[in-house]
């Protein structure tokens, strides 16, 4: 069973400025929440129980009052800062040794996942993971997101960042799961030419091994 997860509440939030240069995005309302309430939600219906935020610098007090008392959650917190943007897999460099060799689940804080029965699907994906699990949505916007295509006896072939063509609808979601080895993997990642380190060439280490697992989450 997988205990702990990452919930990724740092970036520049560049789409949203110039509100997010003084506060994270996450931390930002919506409807009447913070909006990383959601995604951690989520989660803790999931039944986990242990959270890493990765946050800027600066952010950790906010995080603190958005939280609230949270012991009465019956939910641990722990924080690591973020220096810079350096992409997603680099959560799992800066939070190694809180990792402590343990499988873990990360979530992006801005994030929305909405669905009949989705934490007991999420929750059932918790008890028997093994290598890496992501979580496929159907999309017709394919371009904007990673893109797994299968061949035709249903395999997976290749996973695609942002395609501008391609036969599959099937998108990656904001939440994975990763064995213990996911620090170790994810050190060994270039920066794509954005400069950032990229959660579709994490994934592929995974599908090189063989240990790549999918999960489809259905429309509704
Ligand atoms: P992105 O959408 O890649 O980046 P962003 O939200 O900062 O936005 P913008 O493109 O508008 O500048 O990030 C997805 C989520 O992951 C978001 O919650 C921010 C977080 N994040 C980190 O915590 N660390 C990182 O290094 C990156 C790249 C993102």
């Amino acid at each position: 069973m997988v205990k702990k997860a990452i919930i990724l509440c740092g970036g520049t939030g560049s789409r949203m400025f110039p509100v997010t240069k003084a506060v994270n995005k996450q931390l930002l309302p919506v409807f009447d929440k913070p909006m990383f309430y959601y995604p951690l939600f989520l989660l803790m219906l999931s039944g986990i129980k242990e959270f890493i935020f990765i946050i800027n610098e600066g952010q950790k007090e906010n995080f603190l009052s958005a939280l609230g008392n949270f012991n009465d959650l019956g939910i641990k917190v722990k924080f690591v800062v973020q220096s810079k943007p350096r992409g997603l897999p680099d959560a799992f460099i800066i939070s190694e040794r809180l990792i402590k060799n343990e499988s873990v689940a990360m979530i992006l804080g801005d994030n929305f996942f909405y669905g009949n029965m989705l934490s007991p699907i999420i929750k059932n994906s918790l008890k028997k993971q093994k290598g890496c699990n992501i979580y496929l949505y159907p999309s017709n916007n394919t371009s904007a997101y990673g893109v797994v295509e299968f061949d035709k006896k249903n395999k997976i072939k290749r996973i695609v960042e942002k395609p501008k063509k391609t036969n599959s609808n099937l998108i990656i979601t904001g939440l994975y799961v990763f064995d213990k080895n996911v620090s170790k993997h994810a050190k060994k990642l270039k920066p794509s030419k954005r400069g950032e380190i990229e959660m579709v060439d994490l994934i592929n280490i995974y599908k090189k091994l063989n240990k790549l697992n999918i999960i489809k989450l259905g429309r509704g």
